[in-house]
């Protein structure tokens, strides 16, 4: 196999390139807002600054990823409250109601199928329909 003709063939090749998502987190400052940082196999790698209390939410068909950068994150569930501190991830299974609280800023990293709306089936103000890459 000739490894270059493999190589400038596959564009994902050719795109390739390292993300710093610290350098990422300083391009923007609205909270609640996921922005798109990569994808791969239909999922979204998504990054948001968040504080305050986010609606009650699930998502009918798929598995949310909350991994934490900065800060500390509660997730409120109807029976539960789990506390997300930097370093730590969470998935919360499809179809399981939950409500993020932020008593100060946090920075966290999403992964989800590119279509997951991050309000779930909620449709609320904080809804965003099409989302920003940077
Ligand atoms: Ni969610």
């Amino acid at each position: 196999m000739n490894l270059s003709n493999y190589y400038f063939k596959n564009t994902n090749y050719l795109h390739m390139n390292k993300i710093n998502i610290h350098k990422k987190f300083k391009l923007f400052n609205d909270q609640w807002s996921p922005k798109v940082i990569g994808e791969l196999n239909g999922q979204a790698v998504k990054i948001a600054k968040v504080k305050g209390e986010f609606v009650w939410h699930n998502h009918e068909h798929e598995d949310e990823l909350f991994y934490i950068i900065r800060g500390t994150l509660k997730i409120e569930f109807r029976d539960r409250t789990i506390e997300l501190n930097e370093g730590e991830m969470l998935i919360v299974p499809k179809g399981v109601e939950h409500k993020p609280i932020a008593e100060e800023e946090v920075w966290l990293m999403l992964f989800e199928p590119i279509s997951t709306k991050h309000t779930g089936t909620v449709k609320s103000e904080l809804t965003v329909e099409k989302y920003e890459y940077l």
